[in-house]
């Protein structure tokens, strides 16, 4: 056997059981799922030719995941299992067929409801009460994450209507809302971070964090959409009862959870025969961009409960239900050139100049093709005939190069040695995939910083937008953030550029003032220090309320901080002990930004979101400290007090939370748990 098929073989098998770990265990695969299929099967492939090359650690030869995480493994009381798939309509119809021949009947009542791309999970309830959370694991043994899932707010921690059984298990799926992926990946991009690939990989990351508190800062979701299991307890056993006892139909199921405090997918459509099942998945299929959450199918299941024992299940999937997959929005066009960005913090991107094509109603003329690694991997050259992806709401991929359609001779891309907009050379870190420009004069770092400061997560002068940007740092006017707060004497240049009158201009000034009364976390954002986001940055101003108090504070005090590890404590440091940041600072003080946290709303501000509220805070919390809980609702304008009164307006309970509950019950006092936090603190 050639060396060279011996060394290809320990390549990609490095490179699945790499793209496993990061899936898995970081939750950040760093390649798309198509991509790694294929990765997958050429591995598979060789591996057929030639048998003997197999290594007993290969990545064909394992099933679940690899180990290496840190929860504890629980073992599922009934396997979690999924579901088999079909990808059109004759597939549908063989499922069908199946059914019917099996159980006899040709009229039989489904269901079809949306395919939650998200992260599955089981919730036990032990007499309502919320016990575990787990993942699903390998199907048999999943681990343990109940403190993680605890903070999500759809999660009810009691349910509202029991049904009269020790225990129930209710399974969904985790996601991580469409919006608020976008946003988050947006800022993640503009602070220099990797965007995640997509909301469900931001979901597993979220709820793979082993500080439940980071976990709570995440806007994870569930939807409950079906049941697991119910069990009654005798001694020691554990005995599995008829679901059908409990609900007649999947459908009854549903409505039971919604009342019973659970979100579920809605809506749901009901059908009784092939025709009307490829109704409701036209239906899914047109409205799939509508929905909160990334959907990637339609799973249709028989409704009644007594037929799912009948028809039973295969070791991996039961045979009363399916999922349509959706195929995803794929389209070919052309690859005109491949271009490099250089973003605020100095990161080099590449993306692809496409000729437009329109995906699900939006034209794409520019697809992100990450760093050079990725353009290599995926063999993709300029000329090229490509494949391009939008898959929900992310950011447009190109897929492939139809490589069989290459015009000859066309060069294989590779990053330029200089910066396109400052020409000075371009650096790629040992050990990173990206290149960097480390000129912090370089005209488009300075453009995309000011960018960056005036967005709306930062200082919030939207008013002065991109394109504007642009022309005055052209003109000399804006060479750094602080001469945003000086335009006042550029009046007479800003009349002049086209579609800008008095009213604009006033608007803009009045924003630019507003801009100065911004919290010192906003400031600290928006001053693009590297690594420090918006979530650090609300930790640093909980600990620290002024900007000199953050400069003055120790490595070890940083590092101190809950969110604030070291690669943040010494980002701050650098960034405080370079002098021309010092003069930066001094100059938007003089200019009159403010360089503390709002004293205002922490000393009850009429006009706080909970000004005029009392609250009691009793129990311990799994998300936040009761301490982190009270100095937020009174940055809130909220009051907190040790004893419940007539007066209180709720009481915040944790576990294992004394006699002030039972007071509050019997005062008529609102109870609250974990799970409202969220909720309360975003009022
Ligand atoms: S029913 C026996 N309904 O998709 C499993 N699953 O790819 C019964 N999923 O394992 C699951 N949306 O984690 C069901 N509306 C839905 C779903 C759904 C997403 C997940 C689930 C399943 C996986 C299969």
């Amino acid at each position: 056997m050639s060396k060279d098929i011996v060394s290809t073989y320990d390549e990609l098998v490095d490179a699945v059981q790499e793209a496993r770990y990061r899936y898995y265990v970081l939750s950040d695969p760093g390649m798309s799922d198509q991509d790694f299929d294929a990765l997958f099967k050429k591995l598979e492939q060789l591996e057929k030719e030639n048998p003997s090359l197999i290594r007993p650690d290969s990545p064909t030869q394992q099933v679940g995941p690899p180990p290496g995480s840190a929860f504890l493994p629980y073992r599922h009381l009934a396997p979690m299992q999924s579901l088999d798939n079909a990808f059109n309509r004759e597939e549908l119809d063989d499922f069908f067929a199946r059914i019917i021949q099996k159980i006899g009947a040709q009229k039989i009542a489904y269901v079809c409801e949306p395919k939650i791309d998200g992260v599955a999970i089981n919730l036990i309830y032990r007499k309502s009460v919320l016990e575990k959370a787990i993942t699903r694991g390998n199907g048999t043994v999943g681990e343990d994450v109940t403190l993680q899932v605890r903070t999500i707010v759809d999660v009810p921690k009691r349910l509202n209507s029991a049904r009269n059984v020790d225990l129930i298990e209710i399974r969904g799926e985790i996601y991580f809302p469409l919006k608020e992926f976008a946003e988050m990946n947006e800022a993640r991009i503009a602070e220099g971070e990797a965007a995640f690939m997509n909301p469900r990989n931001a979901a597993s990351g979220a709820l793979r964090q082993k500080d439940p508190s980071i976990t709570a800062k995440r806007p994870l979701r569930f939807l409950a959409h079906s049941l697991g299991g119910a069990y009654s307890l005798e001694g020691e056993s554990t005995i599995s009862l008829n679901p059908e006892s409990f609900f007649p139909s999947h459908s009854d199921f549903l409505a039971w959870a919604d009342q019973a405090g659970f979100s579920v997918p809605k809506p749901i459509k009901k059908a009784v025969s092939s025709d009307e099942t490829w109704q409701a998945i036209e239906y899914f299929t047109a409205e799939r961009h509508n929905f909160a959450y990334e959907i990637d199918g339609v799973v249709i299941k028989v409704d009644e409960l007594s037929l799912h024992q009948q028809l039973g299940s295969t070791a991996r999937a039961p045979r009363w239900a399916i999922a349509y997959k959706i195929p995803a929005l794929e389209k070919e066009t052309k690859l005109i050139s491949i271009e490099v960005n250089v973003g605020r913090t100095g990161k080099v991107t590449p993306y692809a100049v496409l000729e437009p094509v329109t995906l699900a109603g939006v034209t794409i003329s520019r697809a992100t093709l990450h760093n050079e690694d990725q353009i290599h991997l995926k063999d993709v050259r300029e000329g090229d005939t490509v494949i391009v992806r939008r898959a929900g709401d992310v950011i447009p991929e190109v897929v492939k190069a139809i490589t069989e359609r290459r015009p000859e001779n066309l060069s294989i891309w590779s990053m330029p040695e200089r910066c396109p907009f400052c020409h000075e050379p371009l650096v790629k870190p040992l050990g990173e995939a990206n290149h960097y420009c480390e000129n912090i004069d370089c005209p488009n770092r300075v453009v995309e910083s000011l960018i960056h400061f005036c967005s709306k997560s930062a200082m919030d002068i939207e008013t002065l937008g991109e394109k504007t940007i642009v022309v005055l740092h052209d003109m000399g006017i804006l060479s750094n953030v602080a001469d945003i707060f000086k335009l006042h004497v550029s009046v007479p240049v800003l009349e002049n550029l086209e579609g800008w009158g008095s009213k604009k201009i006033d608007n803009l000034l009045n924003a630019i003032e507003n801009s100065k009364q911004k919290p010192l976390d906003r400031l600290l954002v928006a001053l693009n220090i590297r690594h420090v986001g918006s979530v650090a940055t609300k930790e640093l101003t909980a600990h620290f309320p002024t900007l000199d108090s953050i400069r003055h504070a120790g490595r070890e005090q940083l590092c101190m901080i809950s969110g604030v590890g070291e690669k943040i404590a010494d980002s701050l440091i650098t960034w405080f002990s370079n002098k021309n940041n010092s003069r930066l600072l001094e100059e938007l003080t003089e200019l009159g930004v403010r360089t503390d946290v709002d004293i205002q709303l922490k000393k009850g501000d009429h006009t706080a979101p909970l000004a005029g509220k009392t609250f009691v805070i009793t129990g311990t919390f799994s998300g936040m400290t009761r301490d982190e809980i009270k100095e937020k609702l009174e940055s809130m304008g909220a009051k907190t007090t040790g004893s419940v009164s007539k007066n209180t307006t709720a009481l915040l309970v944790g576990s294992d939370p004394g006699g002030k509950l039972e007071k509050a019950i019997s005062l008529g006092v609102e109870i609250m748990r974990e799970g409202d936090l969220e909720k309360l603190f975003a009022v």
